[in-house]
């Protein structure tokens, strides 16, 4: 299936550079849609950002900085934003009972050809395909962040994707300049993240327990296994709400305790310390 209409839902951390590299990359015309001005605003914002990188490193030029911009457009209404695209991709909060109903209404709008893919880290495919009536054109694809950098994409089957949903998802991350993996079982964390989680869920605990400071931690890793960052500033890029959700799906799903999440976690997110996005979690975010 040719694919050259894409929507994108929610214009976040994740959703904002989903959308920058569909236009980007794939040269698709994208919709990004969300459910407010002030997300679209700040999602383009983030977008401008990273493109202004790309040109400043002389990577694109600015006609071409022109020319993804112009292939991406706005809309806060979801029927608007999916009535013409052959590919919607749902990048919303982490949330089932949210991310059943923005694939329900996709699937009620969008054009009966079109592949419903979701960007989610953790919640069962199987689960949120089974809110449409094309689970067989539902799977995963999750992107890293930031995706305008990350080359990986998992590509993950619910028990009714069809083969050639996979297929259709694998050639679109080879158009987006990526490589991809099939995760063949919809399970708890997919690949990437049943490995992460854990591991930056047990820097916390070590930060809990008083054993080190974050910036030792997160030295020792970098310096130690040649980690691009720590696991605690990592913790703060991906959003230390979104790691403890991730734990909590995991220990829900599978109900082994191994993946319990230590209760620092839970406490910072009380707190509001979410990590970049909320300006504190490990570190201070505020000050550039
Ligand atoms: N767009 C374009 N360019 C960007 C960018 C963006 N959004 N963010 C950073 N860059 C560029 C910078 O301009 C800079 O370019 P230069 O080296 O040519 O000057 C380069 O990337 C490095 O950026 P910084 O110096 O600002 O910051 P870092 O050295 O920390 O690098 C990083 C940024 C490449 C993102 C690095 O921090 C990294 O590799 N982090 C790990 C990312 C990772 O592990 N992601 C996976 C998270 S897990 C996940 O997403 C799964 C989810 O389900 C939980």
């Amino acid at each position: 299936m040719e694919v050259k209409r894409v929507a994108v839902l929610g214009a976040g951390l994740m959703g904002h550079g989903i959308t920058q590299i569909c236009a980007q990359t794939g040269k698709f015309e994208v919709v990004m849609r969300d459910i407010e001005q002030r997300f679209i605003d700040n999602g383009m914002e983030m977008i401008q950002d990273s493109i202004q990188r790309f040109v400043r490193k002389g990577t694109m030029s600015e006609g071409e900085a022109k020319g993804v911009l112009n292939r991406i457009h706005t809309t806060l209404d979801l029927k608007e934003a999916v009535r013409n695209a052959d590919l919607v991709i749902e990048a919303v909060t982490e949330n089932p009972a949210l991310k059943k109903s923005v694939l329900a209404d996709a699937d009620r709008f969008a054009p009966s050809h079109a592949i419903i893919a979701s960007n989610t880290s953790s919640i069962s495919i199987t689960e949120i395909g089974a809110a449409t009536k094309r689970a067989e054109k539902v799977c995963g694809m999750h992107f890293f962040n930031p995706p305008q950098l990350m080359k990986l994409i998992e590509i993950v089957r619910g028990l009714k994707t069809s083969d050639e949903t996979v297929e259709t998802i694998r050639q679109i991350s080879m158009k987006l300049g990526k490589e991809s993996v099939v995760v063949k079982k919809d399970t708890p964390g997919f690949i990437v993240n049943r490995i992460l989680v854990p591991a930056l869920n047990e820097a916390v605990f070590l930060v809990a327990e008083g054993i080190a400071e974050p910036e030792d931690i997160d030295k020792a890793c970098t310096l130690g296994l040649n980690w691009p960052i720590g696991p605690l500033k990592l913790l703060d890029y991906v959003g230390i709400d979104t790691t403890l959700f991730i734990t909590d799906v995991m220990v829900n799903e599978t109900g082994d305790p191994k993946f319990r999440p230590s209760s620092l976690l839970k406490q910072m997110v009380r707190a509001n310390l979410l990590g970049r996005k909320s300006g504190r979690g490990f570190y201070d975010w505020t000050r550039k």
